[in-house]
Parts: C-alpha cells; structure tokens; sequence
C-alpha cells in the first residue's frame, strides 16, 4: 500500500496508510509523535479513527448504515431486535439453537435484585430516567463483580441486556407512582418492556401488536451507530479495563446530552414550542440560520450523515403507519413535516448538508405509543445497549489494546515561581 508523506520542518516522514474492508483509508500516526515529535489536532475528533472495527459500516455521503454487513433497510424489514442484538454482539446471525439459547438468557435474567428496588426509593420522583438508568446499571457492579480483566464475562453481558428494560420499566414506573410489574418470559422482548410500562395489578393488558412492531423497530434501528459520542465513551472507559457495567453507564451519560440522544427530547421540546407559537415553523426555520439566536432545529444534522440519515426515512414511513394505524392525527408530526421540507430546499440547510436525523422522527413514534418524553432517552438506550455492548466486547478482544489517553496542546502559563502571599 501507498505510504503518506508528511513534511515538518523540512524533514520527511513516511506514515503507513491503512485500508478498510469498505476502502476507507486511515493514515496511521501510532509512530507519529515517537519520530516527529509533534502531535495532530483533531478537535471533536472529526477526521480521526480511535479503533478498527467490524461491527458498523457507515458511508454518510451515500446515507448507508448497515450491522456486520447487512443494510438496515433489510433487518428493518425483516429481523428483530433480539436477533439484531446476537448479530451485533456474537458477529454472526444466529442458529435456531443459538436464538433460543440467547432468548432463554435474555428472559431468564431479566429479574433485577430485589434489595435493588430500595434504590429507587432514594430517587425524588422527578428524577429524570437517564439519572437512574446510568446509576442502576453501575450498581450492577455490586451484585455481580467481575474479578480481573480475564474472566468470561459473557453471563454479565446477558444479565445486563436482560435487566436494563426492567431497570428503565421500573424507573418508569416509580416516576408515575405505580407500582412496579415484572417481567414476563411468555412475552417478545418489545412486548415485555411495553408490558412493564403500561400493565398494572387490577387488570389484564394485551400489549397491541402495532406498539410491539414500533417499539421492535425502533430498537433496531438505534442498536449502534459505530464511533459515535456515547460508544466512543464506552471505549474510553472499558480501555482502562473497568468491568462492563462502569463502561455502559458512562454510556448511557454520554447518551443524555441533547446533542447526541437526548435530542430526541428536544425535537418534541421543540414541536411543542412551535405548535404553541402558532406552529410558525417558517420563524425557527430563520432562528436556526441565525447566528445569534443559539437555536438549533433539534433532529437535524449529523456528524456523518451528509445525506439523509437512512434511519430517519425509515421514521418518518413509520410515523405516517403508527398513528393512522392508532388513530392518531397529531399536529406535530405536520410540523415536523413542513419544517424538513422547507428546510431541505433552504439554501443553510444544502450548504451544510444538514438533514434529519434518527431523533427527528423517532419522538413523535414514542409520543404516538404514549411513551412520556423524559422517557425517550431511556428508549434511545435500550436499543443501543447492544451496540455498545459490541464494541466493548470487541475491544477487550482485541490483543494488545492500550488504554485511550489522547495527548494535548499546552496552552497555559509559561513557568513562573511561587511567591507566597501568606506565612503557612
Ligand atoms: C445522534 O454520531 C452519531 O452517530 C450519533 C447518532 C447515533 O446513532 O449515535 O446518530 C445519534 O446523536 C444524532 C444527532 C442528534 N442531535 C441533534 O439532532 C442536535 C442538533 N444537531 C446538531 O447539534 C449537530 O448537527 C450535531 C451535533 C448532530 C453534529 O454536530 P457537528 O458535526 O459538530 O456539526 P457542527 O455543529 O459543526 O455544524 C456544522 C454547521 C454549523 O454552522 P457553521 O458554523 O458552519 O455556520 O451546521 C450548523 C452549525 O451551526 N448546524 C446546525 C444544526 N446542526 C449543525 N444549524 C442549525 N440546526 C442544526 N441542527
């Protein structure tokens, strides 16, 4: 393969260039700084790779994201969230045997410790969900430890991905005050966390099976995104070694912020305050475009996608399916319509390649299911837990993986000695 050429300070250095499976080509600087002294700045990490992996594909220029080679057009279509989460994880679609190995484990464990449910009781009740979800998934750490890096850690994965829809139903569940209902292994997983949401003691609930799909779906479709911040995250912190649990909760912070999951509760935030404004979407269009305005259309851009994000196409046909097939007419999915079609034939959403993005529609889906916003994180997480998972996995397979620790630019004040103001 070519070699890249970097000359600094009028010496030549020769840095080895790598090509992935998918043609995409890296200009590997591991040696940089051992033979040139100097370091690249990259900052946001934009135009750097951290790792190899074989988990995702993304080609944000041509709107492609497929799951160990398979377009999410096709497992949206025709798979299943807990199918996708084996895929994902192990890096092979599963055998029969391996499925209901995999949907034994995934029913089997989905129990949390009972002494866990006195945590809850700690939490205010307007405590947001994605507190509580990263607190309980780190307090996994205490009921099951992991001793060392070496051992198997295959029965914490499936415990985990088992307990997180019981720990995010449950945190639900104490925010409206009801009391919590367990999980039930005659359910899909979809079923399962819906039936954990909605059912109460004093009476039978069927959960419908339009609600099943949408939620199966939506999982899928947020089951990983390669480097993203919070998988990015999650890396970072399971390359100091730290067992499973720390490294997902730390995730799941990441996750929070309103520019990465937590945007799916700010584009409702948002709709509501259009619709509330006299749904004149055409003023935050130009508040978007305004420097000063510090408003950004919540659901739009990508740090990849520079074409349309294939997730949100798959939304926004989905949206159209679940309310009619609810029976649901809401204003904010017109909103949100007319708002992505002036904004794509807007001159400051084409020059920046701006278009929706997985969280543009996904709210108006949960809103439809009856899922409450500050709830929509949560979902968010539930369905990447798999992918972060993978990438956790992957990376402690990996021989010889050093520990992240980026270098930086020093910037302060130059040395200066200590003259003491006061006698000690
Ligand atoms: C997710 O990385 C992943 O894969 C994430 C994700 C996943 O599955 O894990 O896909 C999930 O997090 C989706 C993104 C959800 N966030 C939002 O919808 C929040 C709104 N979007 C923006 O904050 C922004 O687009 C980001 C955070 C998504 C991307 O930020 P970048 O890549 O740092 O881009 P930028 O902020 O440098 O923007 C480039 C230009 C700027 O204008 P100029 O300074 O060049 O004039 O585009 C503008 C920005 O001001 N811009 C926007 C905008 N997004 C970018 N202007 C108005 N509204 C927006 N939404």
């Amino acid at each position: 393969m070519e070699k890249a050429k970097l000359i600094l300070s009028g010496k030549e250095y020769e840095l080895p260039v790598i090509v992935g499976s998918e043609n995409e080509v890296a200009i590997d600087i591991t040696r940089l700084r051992n033979d040139s002294g100097a370091i690249t700045m990259d900052s946001g990490y934009g135009n750097t790779g951290s790792c190899e992996s074989a988990i995702t594909f993304i080609d944000g220029e041509k709107g492609i994201l497929r799951y160990r080679g398979y377009p999410i057009e096709e497992l949206a279509k025709k798979s299943n969230f807990v199918e996708v989460s084996y895929l994902l994880v192990y890096g092979h679609l599963p055998s029969k045997k391996e499925l209901a190995e995999f949907h034994y484990g995934l029913t089997h464990h989905s129990l949390i410790h009972e002494d866990m449910k006195k945590f809850f009781e700690g939490f205010p009740p307007s405590a947001h969900p994605m507190g509580i979800l990263s607190s309980m998934v780190s307090s996994l750490s205490a009921f099951y430890p992991e001793e060392g890096f070496d051992v198997d850690v295959s029965i914490n994965m499936i415990r985990l991905m088992a307990k997180l829809k019981t720990i995010a139903a449950f945190s639900y569940k104490k925010s409206i005050g009801q009391p919590y209902v367990y999980p039930r292994n005659d359910l899909s997983f979809s079923a399962d966390m819906l039936h954990m949401m909605y059912a109460v003691p004093s009476e039978q609930y069927e959960v419908p099976e339009v609600l099943e799909d949408a939620l199966d779906l939506l999982l899928i479709l947020h089951a990983d995104h390669e480097q993203n911040c919070s998988t990015s995250t999650v890396r970072m912190v399971g390359s100091s070694q730290a067992n499973l649990f720390a490294a997902i909760s730390a995730g799941i912070c990441a996750l929070w912020g309103p520019l990465h999951g937590g945007a799916n509760q700010e584009v409702l935030n948002m709709l509501e305050l259009i619709r509330n404004d006299g749904s004149n979407y055409k003023k935050y269009i130009e508040m978007a475009k305004d420097k000063n305005s510090n408003f950004k259309l919540m659901g739009f851009g990508h740090r990849v996608y520079k074409n349309f994000d294939p997730r949100a196409k798959i939304l926004k046909a989905q949206a159209d399916k679940v309310l009619k097939e609810l029976g649901i007419n809401d204003p904010l999915l017109d909103i949100a319509k007319n708002l992505e079609e002036v904004a794509l034939k807007d001159e400051f959403f084409i020059e920046r390649k701006l278009y929706p993005n997985v969280d543009f529609y996904s709210g108006i889906i949960y809103r439809a299911m009856g899922i409450p916003t500050n709830m929509f994180t949560v979902m968010f997480a539930l369905g990447r837990l798999p992918g972060w998972i993978a990438h956790w996995k992957e990376m402690r397979e990996t021989h010889g993986q050093r520990i992240y620790r980026p270098r930086q630019i020093y910037v302060g004040s130059k040395k200066h000695s200590y003259v003491p103001i006061t006698k000690r």
